[in-house]
């Protein structure tokens, strides 16, 4: 790791940094014309190069059906940066400079030829040394076609370069079966450390901490188990609707779409067991030991609903059979919920509590963790009943940060407790916006850092965990879908689940 920078950034604090500007390579994009690019990759790419994080001979090649000329791609990409954020011309006109177009059918092979042309051509130009890095921001259904063109063009392995290095976008997979045909066949062009399976949530700030504020500070460690913890839940909410993404999302659901990657995920960061190092293998070790420990999972203790005509922020909004490309009678789930266990000596008997949906009464992804009662209530004799227990919160959207509630004495009467909280957000503390996590991962896969993406072990486990639940779904239909209005905070059948344990979840 090249530079280790000291920044005080917290007034009377000081913050330990590390980042370096990512070595020069090619970037190639498939998909280059579409919404990721457009939103995400080009803003991504200009914020690291204002940040000085891009090499000077790095840049970017868009492929795509569309065509552009080289100066149309740019301007496609100087209206979705303007559109993001204010900058000196100068800045912009120059990292403008680094981008290049190619267009061409996706099944021609005269295509792989004019990109090995293009690649050619502007490596001369920029004096590129480094490896190529190919993006596929494509459907998902095009990647096995590009990726054996890559594989077989030669473009995999270009003379006196570095590896080439694959970055495929999530969904990585339908099921079980196409991950792991998706892996067997991406791993006959490429090995494990040229692929790089995005999980931009990984990416982001408050995903990112959860290691840190386990790992960084000696406090929590020794409470982190099955002695302290009662019950974990995790939160991933919307109140959007399927938006522009109905076509996927009508044959993914929020089983696919959420809980199979992003939910596993960060359990997995909650659960694992602290690894030896920092290092990208290290951490990946210890998640797949944490995704082979969770329990094969009940699929009467996962449940789904789909939300109804509704009221969301003061407004009518419709329901998800009658979003526009969804089928009228469509059974996908647009909420899930379930309970987990995770079997090994830190997790024994705790049960993790997950839900995701869309179209709630607002948008908020947190992890809680709550902590058990005290063993003994020395209270009681006061007329003080059972005291709401100590909870962990780590908000990683949209008011990132963490909090922890807990007891306190409250002024006045000798014996007067209340519910008290210490709170951080990352906004009041650090008085920045928090870069994108697609910035996050574009500078790891230049520099070949493959911490925050999921190897091929995750991505096959966490599909197997799932297929028992999406095939009864697919042969119930209808049958235990249970529908929601819109602007719901929860429904019934989910929480059934918490209360037959006693339990409740936290409001939305
Ligand atoms: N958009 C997001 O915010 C987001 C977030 C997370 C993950 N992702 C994932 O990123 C990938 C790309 O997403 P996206 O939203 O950018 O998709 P998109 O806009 O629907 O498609 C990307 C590009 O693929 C090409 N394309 C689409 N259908 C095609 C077809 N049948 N034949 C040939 N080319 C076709 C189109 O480019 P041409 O017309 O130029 O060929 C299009 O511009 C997907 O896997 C998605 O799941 C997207």
């Amino acid at each position: 790791m090249a530079l280790t920078t000291i920044t005080p950034r917290v007034k009377g604090k000081v913050s330990l940094c590390m980042e370096s500007k990512a070595p020069p390579c090619a970037m190639v994009v498939f998909g280059a014309s579409g919404d990721l690019t457009r939103r995400k990759l080009l803003t991504g790419f200009f914020e690291l190069a204002k940040r000085g994080l891009l090499d000077e001979r790095m840049y970017i090649l868009g492929c795509g059906r569309t065509h552009y000329s080289d100066d149309e791609f740019r301007a496609v990409a100087k209206e979705s940066i303007t559109k993001k954020t204010d900058m000196p011309d100068g800045d912009l006109d120059k990292f403008l400079q680094r981008l290049h177009y190619v267009s061409g059918d996706y099944k021609d092979p005269k295509f792989y030829e004019d990109i090995k042309k293009a690649l050619s051509g502007a490596d001369a130009q920029h004096f590129q040394p480094g490896p190529y890095i190919f993006y596929l921001a494509l459907p998902p259904e095009l990647f096995p076609v590009v990726l054996e063109h890559i594989g077989c063009s030669g473009l995999k392995a270009p003379d006196q370069r570095p590896l080439s290095r694959i970055v495929v976008e999530k969904p990585f997979g339908h099921d079980y079966n196409s991950a792991v045909e998706l892996n067997k066949l991406i791993r006959s062009h490429v090995g494990e450390s040229q692929i790089y399976r995005i999980d931009h949530y990984l990416a982001k700030e408050t995903v990112q901490n959860i290691l840190i504020f386990r790992f960084a500070n000696s406090i929590f460690e020794p409470v982190w188990n099955r002695n302290y913890i009662d019950h974990v839940q995790i939160t991933i909410a919307e109140s959007i609707g399927v938006e522009h993404r109905a076509g996927y999302y009508d044959t993914a659901g929020a089983l696919r779409d959420i809980f199979q990657n992003h939910m596993l995920q960060v359990l997995s960061l909650i659960g694992m067991e602290p690894p030896a190092s920092f290092e990208a293998d290290r951490i990946r070790d210890e998640k797949v030991k944490l995704f082979r420990s969770i329990r094969p999972i009940e699929t009467a203790k996962v449940v789904r609903g789909q939300y109804i005509e509704g009221i969301v922020k003061d407004k009518t909004v419709p329901g998800y059979r009658q979003e526009p490309g969804v089928r009228p009678d469509s059974n996908i789930e647009t909420y899930a919920a379930a309970k987990l266990y995770i079997d090994n000596w830190r997790w024994k008997g705790v049960p993790f509590y997950l839900r995701t949906g869309k179209r709630l009464s607002r948008q908020v992804s947190e992890i809680a963790i709550t902590f058990k009662q005290v063993p003994h209530l020395l209270f009681e004799s006061s007329g003080i009943g059972k005291l709401d227990p100590t909870v962990l919160v780590i908000e990683i959207q949209p008011n990132e940060g963490i909090s922890l509630s807990f007891q306190a004495k409250s002024p006045g009467a000798k014996t007067c407790i209340s519910q008290l909280s210490m709170a951080f957000t990352y906004k009041d503390v650090f008085k920045a916006d928090l870069p994108d996590a697609y910035e996050r991962v574009l500078l790891d896969c230049m520099s070949g850092d493959q911490t925050l993406f999921t190897r091929t072990e995750d991505v096959e486990i966490a599909w197997q965990l799932l297929e028992p639940v999406l095939e009864k779904w697919a042969s119930d239909g209808d049958k235990g879908l249970e529908f929601y209005p819109a602007g719901s905070d929860n429904f019934a059948i989910a929480d059934v689940l918490m209360q037959t344990d006693d339990r409740l979840w936290r409001p939305i």
